[in-house]
């Protein structure tokens, strides 16, 4: 057994998470999933969010964020929909979407305004991440339908402590954001670790330092939340998800980890979800 299937506790597969696609599936049964970011300057991120949330095989993905993310979008994956973030047209896309993703490029100016107060009262799973995960730290709150995905440094926030605190003691710190905010922690890093609060915490030393470079985490981001839009638990969304992110990340390791870019991740998410095996 591979080292994640020993620290998972059970011998499950990747396949034995994913849902299977019949010869008669339509693009309904597989989910829809909106994501919430690209504030100006940081459109990249809701871009890659979207990529992967294709790639992981989701129904329909919807997108909203800064005017400036809009033509972009539309040219590298011209299958999402995508528009400017307003709050009529939000209401009636959060009422559509199967789970939700906030945090890609997200930012901290008038997009997470307009979204964090509308977004927090769906009852829907939502994925929040990055600048998502920095207003939460702001404005604490504990829910059950969510997924929480804080890099160290977003971790000390959320915990009021040092990033160096938080990496001295991560299965601490794990367990004390679940128990805060609750829903299902993923704290990233060499070394996931995932805590859904109720059994034990799982540690997926999966990935390599190719995924050192800004955006991976937004690949992350859109994996999980197309997986919780098909219909996966939180807890089998993050686990698959970060299983599926570390294992692309070693199809794409191609010369070694230098350069290695989260785009180039995209192909081999795909490999993945189909061959349903890691
Ligand atoms: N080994 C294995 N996995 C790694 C490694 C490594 N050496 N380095 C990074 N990763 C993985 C992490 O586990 C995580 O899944 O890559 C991903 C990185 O995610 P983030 O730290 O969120 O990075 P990213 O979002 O791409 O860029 C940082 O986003 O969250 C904001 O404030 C943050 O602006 C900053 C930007
Ligand atoms: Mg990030």
């Amino acid at each position: 057994a591979r080292p994640a299937d020993v620290l998972l506790g059970s011998p499950r597969q990747l396949k034995d998470w994913l849902p299977d696609r019949s010869v008669a599936s339509h693009k309904g049964q597989h989910g829809r999933v909106l994501l919430l970011g690209g504030e100006a300057g940081m459109g990249g991120a809701l871009l890659l969010a979207a990529g992967a949330a294709l790639r992981v095989g989701t129904g329909l993905v919807a997108a909203m964020g800064h005017q400036s993310v809009v033509a972009p979008m539309l040219a590298r994956h011209p299958e999402v929909m995508v528009e400017a973030l307003e709050s009529e047209a939000l209401a009636q896309r959060l009422a559509w979407a199967d789970a939700i993703v906030l945090g890609p490029g997200l930012g901290q100016g008038a997009v997470a305004a307009q979204c964090l107060p509308q977004v927090l009262a769906q009852s829907q799973p939502v994925l929040l991440d990055a600048d998502g995960l920095n207003w939460l730290a702001e404005h604490p709150r504990h829910q059950d339908n969510w997924v929480l995905t804080p890099h160290p440094g977003e971790a000390a926030r959320l915990l009021g402590c040092s990033v160096a605190e938080i990496e001295a003691d991560r299965f601490g710190a794990a367990r004390r954001l679940q128990q805060r905010y609750g829903g299902v922690v993923v704290l990233k890093g060499p070394g996931t670790l995932i805590d859904g609060g109720d059994g034990p915490q799982l540690l997926l030393p999966v990935g390599n330092p190719g995924l050192a470079t800004g955006g991976s985490g937004d690949l992350l981001s859109g994996i999980i939340g197309g997986l919780l839009s098909q219909g996966l638990a939180p807890m089998s969304a993050a686990c698959a998800g970060v299983l599926i992110h570390g294992e692309a990340a070693d199809d794409a390791l191609g010369p070694g980890p230098k350069g290695m870019l989260p785009s180039d991740l995209l192909p081999h998410i795909r490999n993945r979800v189909n061959q349903g095996d890691v």
